[in-house]
C-alpha cells in the first residue's frame, strides 16, 4: 500500500496542476448504462446481478460511462471545458493472469466541450507527465483515429452498421481473422492493401484515396496534434503514429490512443482513451468529450518490472522511547509534540534498556532516535540520535522537534 500510495500522490499531482478536479460514481450503476453503448466485449465481462427489487446492476468495468451520466445530470451547465478526473475500483469478469484482474483500479480523465487539437495535445502531454511523474520512461504512446479506419472499411464494401465484429478482430490484432473476414466480400488486391495500415507508422506513409474526405480530415487533425504536442515539449520520438487502433469500447468516434511498456509480456497496455459520445444514452444533444484510463495496478507491475521500482516502505522519522523508571509520560509528551509537527512517530511503550531500543529503531529503519532516560527527566533533556549519520547529542524536551528536523530534512 505504501507503494501504491505514493504512485497515487504522484500522479495526483500531476492532475492537480492541469486544473483536473476529481469526481467520484458509485461503484454499482444500472446495467444498462454499460450494455447501451460500451459494446458486446464488455457485456461478456461485466459483473451484472438483480437487487432485491429486481433492478438489473452491474459493477462497474470502466468509469467513462458512470462520469457521464453523472455530466448529463448535474454537470451539463459547468463551464466548458471541463476537466474532470477519478481514481477507483473497476470490476471485469476477465480471464484472470498476469496484469489482468477482477477488481483493478483506474485513474483516469474526461475533458469535455473542447475537441480542438490544441486540447488533444494536451491531453496527450497530460498522458506523457503522469507517467514521467512515475518514473516510467520506456514506454511507446500510439496515435490513431477511428475516421481512417472506417473509412477503409466502408471502401472494402463494409458500410459502418457492419464494422463491429472486425473492429474488434482488429483491437485484438488477430491479422488471419481479419484477413478471412474481409476476402469474403472484397477483392485480395484490396484486403492486402488494408492490411498494409498495420505497418504504418508515420503520418505521412498514410495512403489516401483522393475523395477520402474524412480520413484526410483525421489525417490532419492527428498531424496538427502532434505539432502542438511536439511544442509542448514531447519527445515524439516516443510517439507513434498507428491507425490499426480500434479500441474495445464502443462509444469511440474519432482520435484514439494507447500506451505500451513494452517490458511487460500479453498486459502491456497501462492507458487506452480517445474521442466518444455517450450523449445518445442520455438523449442529449453530443458534446465534444475525450478522455483517457490507466491501469493502476498494470503501472505497479511495470514499475517493479522495469529498473525504476519504487522505494520500498516508508521510514519512520523517529522512534521515541523512555528509559526511564519514572514512566512513559516524558517520553509521550515528546512523541506528542513530534507528531503535531506532522512528523511519523513511533513510541517504544516497553521500558526496555537502551541498547535493545536502539536495536529496534534499525528494524523500523527509524532516521532519528529519541531515548529519554531517568538522568535525561531529571535535567529535563532527552538524547537524541540521527541513526542515518551516527551523530548524537542532548536536546531540552521542549526542544527535541527542533532539533531533529533539520536532520530529516536530508535526503
Ligand atoms: P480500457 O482500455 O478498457 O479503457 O481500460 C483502460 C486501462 O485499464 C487499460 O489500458 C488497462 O491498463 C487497464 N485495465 C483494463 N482491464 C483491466 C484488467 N482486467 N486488469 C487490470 N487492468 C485493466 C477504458 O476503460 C476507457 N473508459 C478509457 C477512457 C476514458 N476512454 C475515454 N475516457
Amino acid at each position: 500500500m505504501a507503494k501504491r500510495r505514493r504512485l497515487e500522490d504522484r500522479m495526483r499531482r500531476v492532475l492537480h496542476a492541469f486544473n483536473y478536479r476529481e469526481v467520484q460514481t458509485p461503484t454499482f450503476e444500472e446495467l444498462e448504462l454499460f450494455t447501451a453503448k460500451s459494446g458486446p466485449g464488455i457485456r461478456d465481462e461485466l459483473y451484472a446481478f438483480k437487487d432485491k427489487s429486481g433492478r438489473d446492476l452491474a459493477l462497474r468495468p470502466e468509469l467513462t460511462a458512470p462520469v457521464m451520466r453523472f455530466y448529463f445530470h448535474d454537470l451539463k451547465t459547468e463551464a466548458k471545458p471541463l476537466r474532470l478526473f477519478y481514481f477507483g475500483p473497476c470490476f471485469r469478469y476477465d480471464r484472470p493472469q498476469a496484469g489482468r484482474y477482477r477488481e483493478f483500479w483506474q485513474l483516469g480523465v474526461e475533458l469535455v466541450g473542447d475537441a480542438s487539437a490544441e486540447a488533444h495535445a494536451e491531453l496527450l502531454w497530460l498522458v506523457l507527465r503522469v507517467f514521467q511523474a512515475a518514473g516510467l520512461n520506456d514506454l511507446e504512446l500510439r496515435v490513431g483515429h477511428l475516421a481512417i479506419l472506417r473509412n477503409r472499411l466502408d471502401r472494402l464494401g463494409f458500410p459502418q452498421p457492419d464494422q463491429g465484429p472486425l473492429m474488434r478482430l482488429i483491437d485484438k490484432k488477430d491479422l488471419e481473422g481479419l484477413r478471412k473476414a474481409l476476402e469474403a466480400k472484397a477483392p485480395n488486391a484490396a484486403v492486402q492493401e488494408f492490411l498494409r495500415l498495420f505497418e504504418t507508422s508515420r503520418v505521412d506513409q498514410l495512403r489516401l484515396e483522393p475523395d477520402a474526405g474524412t480520413a484526410r480530415r483525421a489525417r490532419d487533425h492527428i498531424e496538427a496534434v502532434l505539432n502542438h504536442l511536439g511544442a509542448f515539449g514531447a519527445d515524439l520520438a516516443r510517439v507513434r503514429f498507428d491507425p490499426t487502433i480500434a479500441r474495445g469500447l464502443d462509444y469511440y468516434t474519432g482520435l484514439v490512443f494507447e500506451l505500451d511498456c513494452p517490458a511487460l509480456g500479453a498486459q502491456k497496455q497501462l492507458l487506452g482513451g480517445g474521442e466518444y459520445d455517450l450523449s445518445s444514452v442520455f438523449e442529449a444533444p453530443p458534446v465534444a468529450c475525450t478522455g483517457f484510463a490507466l491501469g493502476f495496478d498494470r503501472t505497479l507491475v511495470a514499475l517493479e518490472e522495469t529498473a525504476h521500482a519504487l522505494p520500498a516502505g516508508e521510514r519512520v522519522d523517529a522512534y521515541v522511547a523512555s528509559l526511564a523508571v519514572t514512566g512513559t509520560a516524558p517520553a509521550q509528551r515528546v512523541a506528542n509534540a513530534l507528531r503535531d509537527l506532522d512528523l511519523r512517530v513511533e513510541l517504544d511503550l516497553s521500558a526496555r534498556g537502551a541498547k535493545k531500543v536502539l536495536q529496534r529503531a534499525a528494524q523500523l529503519r527509524a532516521r532519528t532516535a529519541v531515548l529519554v532516560g531517568e538522568r535525561e527527566v531529571e535535567r529535563g533533556v532527552a538524547a537524541i540520535k540521527n541513526l542515518d549519520t551516527g551523530e548524537q547529542l542532548e536536546a531540552p524536551l521542549a526542544e527535541v522537534g527542533q532539533r531533529i528536523t533539520p536532520w530529516l530534512a536530508a535526503p
